[in-house]
């Protein structure tokens, strides 16, 4: 399974829970997937991840023809871009959200796969665990649910429904915690851009990004003047 090589280690993880081996594509130093790394480990793997690491959107047109002409699925790790849209669309077959506590929305725990695809949806709900027919509490599907019924192993990975019912009224205020992160981030780039000795990578044209932190390359500096700065830097934390 291809996934980005600038990652976290819960993806490489997910990927040998699933027995599945990890492929890494490299970045660039905008953080983004290397396209023509992508385009030559494709033809080698049976599925992609790729996480959009800290906000930063891969291009999602390069990698989406890419995995179509070349009938690989692709999965989208949002969970660090949440609120993020792609030439203005939610953009993805498959895209999965964290509700871990540093996310932008919070259940302490959990998280949430979105597609379009009936068979997926119905899989992934049987597998989650719906034992003794729960998922007939779905008001919805039940025609793919029950193509799938004793088909599939169940698995203990339900979103408990406290972490449901604390995320319910945090879906409004998205836009605000989107356009608030977005509005810090774009302050702070502004002003560390001015630096000759920073770099913070630009959007791409594109992405409206959802940022809730900010990366940036030192430019420039010998490794004795990066371990300084970073030592520094984190005496300030
Ligand atoms: C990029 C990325 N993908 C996936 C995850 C996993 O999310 P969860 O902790 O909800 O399983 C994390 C967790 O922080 C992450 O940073």
């Amino acid at each position: 399974m291809l996934i980005p090589a600038f990652t976290f280690a819960a993806v490489p993880s997910s990927v040998l829970h699933a027995d599945c081996v990890p492929v890494l594509c490299e970045c660039g130093d905008d953080y983004r997937i290397n396209i023509e790394d992508f385009e030559k480990k494709l033809p080698d793997v049976d599925a992609v991840i790729i996480s959009h690491m800290r906000g930063h959107n891969s291009d999602m047109d390069a990698i989406m023809a890419l995995c179509d002409a070349a009938d690989v699925p692709l999965i989208e790790d949002a969970a660090h871009n949440l609120g993020t849209t792609w030439a203005d669309r939610n953009i993805g077959k498959v895209g999965c959200f964290s509700f871990q506590s540093y996310k932008l929305l919070n259940a302490g725990e959990g998280g949430i796969m979105v597609t379009d695809d009936a068979d997926l949806i119905a899989r992934a709900i049987i597998m989650s665990g719906a034992y003794e027919h729960n998922w007939q509490k779905h008001p919805v599907l039940h025609g793919a649910f029950a193509k799938w019924q004793n088909k599939l192993p169940l698995y203990n990975l339900r979103l408990n429904t406290l972490s449901a019912a604390l995320i319910r009224p945090q879906l409004d205020a998205i836009a605000d915690r989107v356009k608030n992160g977005r509005r810090n981030h774009d302050h702070d780039a502004g002003i560390l851009g001015r630096c000759q000795w920073i770099v913070v990578p630009n959007a791409l044209l594109q992405e409206n990004r959802a940022p809730d932190s900010i990366q940036f390359n030192l430019r420039g500096m010998t490794d004795i003047q990066v371990d300084d700065f970073t030592g520094q830097a984190a005496t300030l934390v």
